[in-house]
């Protein structure tokens, strides 16, 4: 288990790619982090400069974990609905770790910000079945059986009242769609009574941007188990990502 007293952690987004160094005993950041926009366009190439300078700017001088909003197998993207298609079967893994100089791995952001909850956050210490989503552009999951995390479950994209729920659900859908927080709230719950059909979770943990303002929406749910607001706020990605990146010296003798 993890020795190290602080790690690094990168949450890259549609908009904005996020980075601080992290505390890994509890979660919390230990400097300021720093956001640069996501460049336009958000090619592999033109990312993996703004990774380095965001490690830069830190003098960070060690392995980094990296969350992002795709389906991510060993390292390699293998989907890209909110980010360009031409990250597709990239080995983002590989690609950081030459940009940085240290061991780097990349994790889907959703199952990222989840580990945090279930570390820190709202999950701790919590057994069976729980479900972590995030509410922001689009909808992002992470799914743990007695803490182990399922990864890359992508549970915005389940078809429910059309193809791709995200597209209806997610906090974007109430800006496009100009929806109250109660409607909105209802969609939502809707959604989540679907994937207490499914999956039959002890617990289902709200997180994202929309999670920022609960009081709001969170009274129209009642999809059949426990819901609680993601605790970590803002910093779940940056803070799960951090944890989850290679052991000082690990990968990199690995690699060698
Ligand atoms: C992506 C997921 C991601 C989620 C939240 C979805 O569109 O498919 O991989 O976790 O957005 O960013």
């Amino acid at each position: 288990m993890a020795t190290r007293t602080r790690s690094f952690g990168i949450d890259i987004g549609g908009s904005g790619m996020k980075a601080a160094p992290v505390d890994v005993s509890d979660g919390s950041l230990a400097a300021d982090r720093l956001r640069i926009d996501t460049p336009q366009p958000a090619t592999p190439k033109a990312m993996a400069k703004v990774v380095r300078k965001l490690v830069a700017h830190h003098d960070w001088d060690g392995p980094v974990g990296v969350c992002m909003p795709s389906v991510v197998t060993n390292g390699v993207v293998r989907s890209a609905a909110n980010i360009d298609p031409s990250w597709l079967d990239v080995d983002a893994d590989a690609l950081f770790t030459q940009a940085v100089g240290h061991p780097v791995s990349v994790v889907n952001d959703a199952d990222a910000a989840g580990v945090a909850e279930m570390r820190w956050g709202s999950g701790r210490g919590r057994s069976g079945v729980v479900i972590c989503l995030t509410f922001g552009t689009g909808i992002g999951s992470g799914l743990f059986v007695d803490g182990v995390l399922v990864p890359n479950t992508e549970l915005g994209h389940l078809e429910l009242d059309g193809p791709d729920i995200e597209k209806r659900a997610a906090a974007s859908a109430r800006d496009r769609e100009g929806l109250s927080w109660e409607e909105w709230g209802d969609r939502v719950d809707r959604y989540l009574t679907h994937v207490v059909m499914l999956f039959s979770p002890e617990l289902i943990i709200l997180g994202g941007g929309a999670s920022k303002k609960p009081e709001r929406w969170v009274h129209r749910l009642d999809p059949g188990c426990e819901v609680a607001i993601a605790e970590m706020a803002n910093n779940a990605g940056i803070a799960g990502a951090a944890l989850l990146a290679p052991e000082p010296g690990a990968l990199r003798s690995a690699r060698e």
